[in-house]
């Protein structure tokens, strides 16, 4: 996967006097069933979160409060999402790397996940996924 096939997506966003109601569902807003959803809470201030990729693990990363970067990059080109608002998500594919960083106090990342948990789908290793990223480009 590219950075290209990375989407930020718009959610519906129900404005009301009373507060405000965003939502997403599966196949709707977001192009996956959720099998799993996690959140990241109380990063203390200069802390980085992620620093891997997943062979096969899609995921749509919300910022229900308080913001955080996003880096990404596939192999190629690298490029930072600054998440601020509760109605947009981030959807990222497959063989990105990514690292969330420069968590704002209170700072709240929602994340669903189109699997459960699983260890062996994690590359936790740069230098794997720079290897695997060189492969897949030249065909191995
Ligand atoms: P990890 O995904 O490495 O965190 P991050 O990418 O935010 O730095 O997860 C940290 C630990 O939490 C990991 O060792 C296992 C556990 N974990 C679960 O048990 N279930 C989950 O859904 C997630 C995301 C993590």
């Amino acid at each position: 996967m590219r950075l290209n096939e990375v989407k930020l997506l718009e959610l519906p966003k129900i404005l009301d006097d009373r507060g405000n109601l965003s939502f997403f569902e599966s196949q709707n807003q977001i192009p996956f069933d959720i099998k799993r959803v996690y959140w990241i809470y109380d990063v203390p201030g200069g802390e980085v979160r992620g620093g891997h990729a997943y062979k096969d693990l899609q995921e749509v990363i919300v910022a229900l409060s308080g913001s955080f970067d996003v880096i990404l990059y596939d192999g190629r080109e690298e490029r930072k999402f600054t998440l601020n608002r509760s109605y947009y998500g981030l959807y990222v594919p497959k063989m990105i790397w990514r690292s969330i960083e420069n968590f704002s106090t209170n700072a709240l990342a929602f994340i669903a996940a189109d699997a459960p948990y699983n260890e062996a789908d994690y590359i936790r290793d740069y230098n794997t996924f720079i290897q695997m990223k060189a492969d897949a480009s030249n065909g191995i």
